[in-house]
């Protein structure tokens, strides 16, 4: 059976209410109803009942970037699954490196917000990656392994999010990403799609989108830019689809 492919726009700390609604209707607008390709726009928590409320009825999603994994009660500042699926969330990224780095998600975390996120209906994106010293020491493998190996991974999308090219413009070629890829796809159902992300540009989608194990992306800087994420949807489109 063939794997859909699937754009995740994270829009990271960006936004503010006149300019989601002008990137939502550039967005809804240059898509039409003629793509295939599944797309999810994760933006800021406070924006989700804004966003939601543009995107009902359309084909594109609402994804959150983050998700406490516990149910309720004394934990200030956080935001429960529950809450995030009654916004209308579909998705929730889970460990995302910026998560991970800045904020001391370890991999036992991580596992307690994919399991809060599945067990609330919604469908987690789990981020794996490695860093620069990480893949210089030649422990790629290792790292992905480890931190996909953390989780209960039954259901969901994997995203393979190398650290060295998230923001800074510097991707992963086509042949890196599709060897974690391959690696990664023998650790779980065939069937789960696998993201590439880190710096994914119109420039370069089409051929990363290409590879037989890359089943489409997370996109971060690029997403905020309707033209760029249109363009990039439109790469994810016209993969030839895999079996
Ligand atoms: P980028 O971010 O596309 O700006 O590199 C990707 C991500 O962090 O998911």
């Amino acid at each position: 059976m063939a794997r859909p492919r699937l754009v995740a726009g994270n829009w990271k700390m960006h936004g503010s209410r006149a300019s989601n609604l002008a990137l939502l209707d550039a967005l809804l607008k240059g898509i039409g109803d003629a793509a295939t390709v599944e797309c999810v726009v994760c933006p800021p928590f406070p924006y989700l009942p804004q966003v939601g409320e543009r995107l009902r009825g359309t084909r594109v999603a609402l994804g959150a970037q983050n998700v406490s994994e516990h149910a309720q009660g004394a934990h200030t500042g956080e935001v429960s699954a529950a809450m995030l699926l009654e916004m209308g969330c579909r998705y929730a990224i889970v460990g995302h490196s910026e998560r991970r780095q800045l904020y001391g998600e370890g991999d036992e975390r991580v596992a307690a917000k994919f399991a809060a996120v599945t067990a609330a209906g919604m469908t987690p994106i789990l981020c794996v990656g490695e860093t620069l010293e990480e893949r210089e020491a030649g422990r790629t493998e290792a790292v992905v392994a480890r931190q996909l190996g953390a989780v209960d991974f039954k259901e969901g999308v994997l995203a393979y999010e190398p650290v060295w090219a998230i923001g800074t413009g510097r991707n992963a070629t086509p042949e890196q990403a599709q060897a974690v890829h391959a690696f990664l796809r023998k650790r779980i159902d065939s069937q789960v799609q696998i993201l590439y992300g880190g710096s994914v540009k119109p420039q370069n989608a089409a051929a990363l989108f290409a590879m037989p194990d890359v089943d489409g992306g997370l996109i971060g800087g690029a997403s905020l830019v309707a033209a760029d994420f249109i363009a990039i949807l439109q790469a994810a489109g016209s993969k030839k689809v895999t079996t």
